[in-house]
């Protein structure tokens, strides 16, 4: 492949892509698009939805019963080794085992050592490159803080440090903003942002509130457990299809040049 025809190659491509657990549940059906790289890509829609189905179908964890879906170019079925080598992901509950006296930097190294091959050792350029990922996240003062003492909105941020310290060209993260305080959701926003500014690389993100990252944000998946809407995030943010995935009871206000979801379970209006 010449670099023109790499370039051209789209970073998400589905075509009647249909999922479906081993109890029978349709969580996805009919889904066609196709998203250029790179991207920061949000992926939205009430609980329920399949977000996290598609992740996990992107990432060769789950086969589709219907259709396919490419990764760079790469099915997700026939070529899952290649696509999990390309992407590091941050799941949307990571069962680190906390009773294991695991620093932060032991859990940020991981993110160094879990695509070399062994023997697996910490090289200078790792404590670097890990050190630095620390820094984006406003956490490098706890480099040596048992990983098991933070709270659940520092630990987030460790976690998604792991994911800057590692190598690949794209970076999964599903719902890294769950449990997260106002200041350690700018700081993570903020850290992938700039990220994917510098690197070139693409973010797919899972989110249940797109106002925190939509200044970012190039492309957004609205699902139903199929795709509602695709677009910019202003597309996406169309009172009728916001209505019609959330319910009546879901708004979009305009406020500075750019729109903005109130839905009942969205952060802007937890506290009325
Ligand atoms: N392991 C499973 N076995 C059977 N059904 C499942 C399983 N995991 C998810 N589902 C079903 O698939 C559908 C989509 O679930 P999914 O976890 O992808 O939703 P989600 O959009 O990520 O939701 P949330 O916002 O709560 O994380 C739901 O109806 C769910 O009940
Ligand atoms: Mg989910």
């Amino acid at each position: 492949m010449t670099t023109e025809e790499q370039l051209a190659v789209p970073l998400l491509e589905a075509q009647d892509l249909a999922v479906k657990y081993p109890n029978g549940e349709l969580a996805l059906h009919d889904m066609t698009f196709s998203i250029d790289a790179p991207s920061f890509t949000a992926i939205i829609g009430p609980n329920g939805s399949g977000k996290s189905t598609l992740i996990k179908t992107i990432l060769g964890l789950m086969k589709p019963v219907h259709g396919f879906v490419r990764v760079l170019g790469h099915d997700s079925v026939k070529d899952s080794k290649t696509i999990q080598r390309l992407i590091r992901y941050v799941p949307q509950r990571d069962h680190i085992e906390l009773t294991v006296p695991m620093r932060v930097k032991d859990i940020v190294l991981m993110g160094r050592l879990m695509k070399k091959p062994p023997p697996r050792f910490v090289s200078g350029k790792d404590r670097e490159v890990g050190k630095s990922a620390l820094k984006r996240v406003d956490m490098i003062d706890l480099w040596d803080r048992p990983f098991p003492e933070l709270s659940g909105g520092q630990r987030q941020r460790v976690l998604v440090a792991r994911a800057l310290a590692g190598e690949g060209q794209i970076l999964v993260l599903d719902e890294p903003l769950a449990g997260t305080d106002a200041e350690s959701q700018k700081m993570i926003v903020e850290a992938l942002g700039e990220y994917q500014r510098d690197f070139d690389v693409s973010i797919i993100m899972v989110t249940h509130d797109l106002n925190p990252i939509h200044v970012f944000v190039k492309h957004v998946l609205l699902l139903r457990n199929t795709l509602v809407g695709i677009g910019t995030p202003c597309d996406v943010m169309d009172p009728e299809l916001i209505k019609r995935v959330y319910g009546p009871a879901a708004e979009v206000v305009e406020y500075a040049g750019h729109r903005y979801c109130i839905t009942p379970d969205s952060g802007v209006d937890r506290h009325d």
